[in-house]
């Protein structure tokens, strides 16, 4: 079937690999002409795992072409697929202009019968909309459900596909095109892509209803997901008063069959273009209509809370944090992406830079740094330990599951490490030497700790310093103020490098 993609941005892209893998000619238009030029060159914008695998197969099969002319696209195609940005304004509106200007586009190009599908998550009611300017051309809502890092398993191998029309004829044709996908029958895929394949039930769910319908169940799906998330963040602080595991009481509730293990890990907050932006859309979306949304609202007051939870935690060491030294392990929303839209880390940075500390980060696909303020980035996590006054694991990349604690600590000033996402092994980490904070939950017992005399002189006066630290967990610890047994700022080779430009996504 021909295909025409509107918006070369992550749904977009993805999209149109993934519809060429199955078999589709895929053409993808984009305003932007700089970014049709680099992808006309092979060149992705953006880390999505496996998106260049599926691009090198398509464009070999010359089922993939990318053209800045819309007419070169939208002429022939069969399914004009919207996939344009929908950013929010204040207030939690959402700004539609790219939605109306692509749908413009498709009024002005398309041919005498094709299927309109938009797939940017918009308001309930803009398929409507953009149906009166398309008139006759039959528009469908078909909400993506595709999370970054796992997006090409996640489109090919999805939970459920919604279709949101009233026209029979229109979904027949959209679920044609996903025939392949519906009856989970692909051809050779990337192994994440086969593995998710090996455990999904056949065929995959598919749900016609009202284009209403359909868009809210988008945004109801991104809420629910803010919503457990916000929910374990909050047990975390109770955790943290009453001196409970939170990951031990996430794990005991995530094993009940009808609650589910996924998307009740604490942290710092969720962050990304998605779901802060869709929750403050379907916060104004149910507020316009006089509901008061209270769940959703509560969910998001939460998430802010939880991105201050880094400085909080950060003040009951130090009673100022002028001047210390600070490092960030991560600064993505989440692991496997460079996408910094929304990620808590913004805030992390601005309020640690607000209070006076030095903040140096390491991401390994973040490599751009200054548009976070005057912050420096380090070549590698032990150049961002060197001298630093406490580490902050702010995004649960896996490499950091095996960094070598030890090492660390030897050149950290001050061995504190605030683990923003629970990822370390709290006994591991204390066995190194290090004073190991969670969210919601607490080190093992102080008597793990590897005794002074099996230790180095250096170990052990860290170790005894460690010794007088480990108070009540909410006893304020802020007379921690030795200069420390690792190499003093001033000694440490500095591999750090300040950067100052950005890059752009959408
Ligand atoms: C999200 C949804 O998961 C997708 O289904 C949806 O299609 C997409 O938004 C969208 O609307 O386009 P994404 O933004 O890529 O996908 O990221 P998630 O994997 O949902 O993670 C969001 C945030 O929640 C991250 O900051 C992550 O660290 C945080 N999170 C997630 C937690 O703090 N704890 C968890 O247990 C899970």
């Amino acid at each position: 079937m021909k295909i025409a993609v509107l918006g070369a941005g992550h749904v977009g892209l993805v999209s149109a690999g993934c519809l060429a893998t199955i078999g589709h000619d895929v053409g993808v238009f984009d305003v932007d002409d700089q970014r049709i030029e680099q992808l006309q060159r092979g060149i992705i914008p953006f880390e999505e795992p496996h998106l260049d695998d599926l691009f090198i197969t398509a464009r070999a099969h010359q089922r993939l072409t990318f053209s800045s002319e819309a007419d070169d696209v939208i002429g022939d195609a069969a399914l004009v697929f919207l996939c344009v940005n929908t950013p929010s304004l204040r207030e939690g509106d959402t700004d539609l202009s790219s939605v109306l200007t692509a749908a413009r586009i498709v009024g002005d190009h398309a041919p005498r019968y094709a299927v309109v599908v938009n797939r940017s998550t918009a308001p309930v009611g803009t398929v409507d909309r953009i149906q009166s300017l398309l008139d006759p051309l039959p528009v469908v809502a078909n909400p993506e459900f595709l999370a970054e890092g796992s997006a090409i398993a996640d489109f090919l191998v999805p939970d459920r596909i919604v279709v949101g029309t009233l026209d029979a004829s229109a979904a027949g044709c959209l679920l044609e095109a996903y025939d392949a996908i519906i009856r989970r029958d692909l051809p050779p895929v990337p192994a994440p892509v086969r593995q998710r394949l090996r455990s999904a039930a056949a065929p995959a769910p598919v749900i016609v209803t009202s284009p209403e319908t359909a868009e809210l169940a988008k945004y109801a799906a991104n809420a629910h997901l803010c919503v457990r998330v916000s929910f374990m963040n909050e047990i975390a602080s109770i955790a943290d008063a009453v001196g409970a595991d939170v990951s031990v009481v996430a794990q005991a509730v995530g094993l009940d069959h009808r609650i589910g293990p996924h998307f009740l890990q604490p942290g710092i907050g969720w962050g990304g273009s998605c779901l802060p932006k869709d929750i403050a859309a379907l916060e104004q979306i149910a507020s316009s209509r006089g509901v008061p949304a209270r769940m959703v609202r509560a969910a998001n007051r939460v998430n802010q809370d939880q991105r201050g939870w880094v400085a909080k935690k950060l003040s009951e060491f130090y009673p100022s944090l002028h001047r210390r030294r600070i490092g960030l392990l991560g600064l993505a929303y989440k692991p496997h992406t460079d996408d910094m839209r929304d990620a808590p880390a913004q805030e992390i940075v601005s309020q640690l830079v607000g209070l006076g500390a030095e903040v140096v980060a390491f991401d390994p696909a973040v490599r751009e740094v200054g548009g976070l303020g005057p912050i420096a980035s380090a070549e590698d996590p032990i150049a961002l330990a060197e001298g630093a006054d406490a580490l902050v694991v702010v995004t649960e990349w896996p490499q950091f599951s095996d960094l070598d604690l030890e090492r660390l600590r030897s050149v950290m000033r001050t061995p504190i490490l605030l683990d923003g996402r629970n990822q370390l092994d709290p006994g591991r980490a204390q066995a190194a030497g290090f004073i190991y904070v969670g969210v919601g939950r607490r080190p093992p017992p102080a008597r793990e700790r590897p005794a002074p005399d099996a230790a180095s002189p250096e170990e052990r006066r860290n170790t005894e310093a460690l010794g007088e630290v480990q108070g009540p967990p909410n006893k304020p610890r802020s007379w921690i103020d030795w200069p420390g047994p690792g190499r003093r700022r001033s000694q440490a080779p500095d591999r750090t490098r300040a950067r100052r430009s950005t890059r752009g996504r959408r």
